[in-house]
């Protein structure tokens, strides 16, 4: 079996639902259900006899060392982690604590099952972390993309806190001869995703009537990959990565904020025409602090080593994103009034604090 950290969320969701859609092997999801777990991405698979869910904070290595010596998993995909930018920015402690300190916790848990295992297993265990494009820092108008051997320059609390998790397992690596995998993943987009990043934000506040706020001039440049391009990356990541290594993830799809933007509008025009067009919401708001101009990912090391290349184009999995949400307005609705924590909090205690709407 196989553990997945932060499968609660939105990427670690579409890979749980993937998986088990695609591979007979069973899995455990550990995830500490911040504001950013959602219990309703996992819906379709509870009571999967396949399917585990535990409750746990990465940082907490006994339970994490109990639960490893429990379930003696052959690999672990780590998606735990806060991964909001603008959160960083307001609050940049709670990425140290479970982007740097949880995956040094997790990683030291890995290390103490790992050595004690069997020579066979000991070969074959793998800790794949699942990373960002962020750690490169910004690209000029004209720069190369990013490749593995870019130098790290981050920009935000979230991408050195980030950078500094995937120095800790490049050293577990080298150091200790962790077989550890690292993807270096360009922004994400579809189902399930929190509606504080760009996309679902801006699909919900349309279809709500409210502004759409572009940051500055609108004209920052984002890599976007549909996820579940990223999750099958992963999984080939995972089967066939070469221990130690790391790979940049992308889809090749460039595009400034403003034409992300404009083009929900357009698609929501046509599928929910509305008495005004969309654009007509469009609202230019103050710019993020340090935000990063442009990122690019070159994707040639793992579509040339790993055969891997994405499924989606943005035009397509743009409309299939729009549409998700059309199709799962209870979903939405759920997360906009805090809903979806209402379960969680009867579950387990109320433990983990709502989220608390970012101020601008
Ligand atoms: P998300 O914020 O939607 O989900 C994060 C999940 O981690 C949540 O379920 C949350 O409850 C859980 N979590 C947070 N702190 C935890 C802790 N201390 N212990 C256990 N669980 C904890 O994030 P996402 O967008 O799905 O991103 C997943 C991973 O992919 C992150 O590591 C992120 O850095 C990386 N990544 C994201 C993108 C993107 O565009 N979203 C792009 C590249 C890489
Ligand atoms: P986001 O989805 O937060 O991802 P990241 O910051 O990790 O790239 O933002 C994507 C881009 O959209 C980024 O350049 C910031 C911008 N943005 C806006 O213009 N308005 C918004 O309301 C948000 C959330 C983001």
């Amino acid at each position: 079996m196989i553990i997945v950290t932060g499968g609660a969320g939105f990427i670690g969701a579409n890979f749980v639902l993937r998986w088990l859609q695609q591979a007979d092997e069973p899995l455990l999801v550990i995830d500490k259900l911040t504001y950013a777990g959602n219990l309703d991405n996992l819906a379709d698979v509870q009571g999967d006899d396949r399917f585990g869910f535990e409750r746990a904070d990465i940082c907490d290595r006994d339970r994490i060392v109990a639960l490893l010596a429990q379930r003696r998993p052959r690999a672990i995909v780590h998606f735990a982690a806060e991964s909001h930018v603008d959160r960083s920015i307001h609050g940049p402690g709670e990425f140290v604590r479970t982007n740097v300190t949880g995956t040094f916790e997790l990683l030291e848990a890995a290390r103490a099952y790992w050595s004690e295992l069997q020579a066979n297993d000991r070969k074959a265990f793998r800790f794949l972390h699942v990373s960002t494009d962020e750690v490169y820092g910004s690209l000029g108008a004209d720069d190369p993309a990013f490749s593995e051997t870019t130098p790290y320059a981050p920009n935000s609390p979230y991408a050195a806190s980030k950078a500094a998790a995937d120095h800790l397992v490049r050293a577990y690596h080298h150091t200790y001869g962790l077989p550890t995998l690292t993807g270096n993943c360009s922004n994400n987009y579809g189902p399930f995703q929190f509606p504080e990043k760009l996309i679902p934000l801006t699909i919900a506040n349309a279809l709500e009537g409210q502004a759409l706020p572009v940051y500055g001039d609108g004209q920052n440049v984002r890599d976007w990959l549909y996820v579940t391009d990223h999750c099958d990356a992963l999984a080939r990541v995972l089967e066939a990565g070469r221990p130690g290594e790391t790979y940049n993830i992308g889809g090749k799809n460039e595009v400034k904020n403003i034409a992300v933007v404009q083009t929900i509008c357009t698609i929501l025009d046509e599928l929910r025409p509305s008495a005004r067009p969309y654009a007509q919401q469009i609202t230019f708001v103050t710019d993020r602090p340090g935000h990063d101009r442009r990122y690019a990912i070159d994707p040639g090391k793992i579509e040339r080593e790993l055969g891997w290349t994405p499924a989606e184009t943005f035009t397509t999995g743009l409309r299939r994103t729009v549409r998700w949400y059309l199709d799962h307005p209870d979903w939405v609705a759920r997360v906009r009034d805090g809903r979806y924590r209402e379960w969680i909090e009867r579950q387990y205690g109320a433990t983990a604090p709502s989220p608390q709407p970012l101020s601008r």
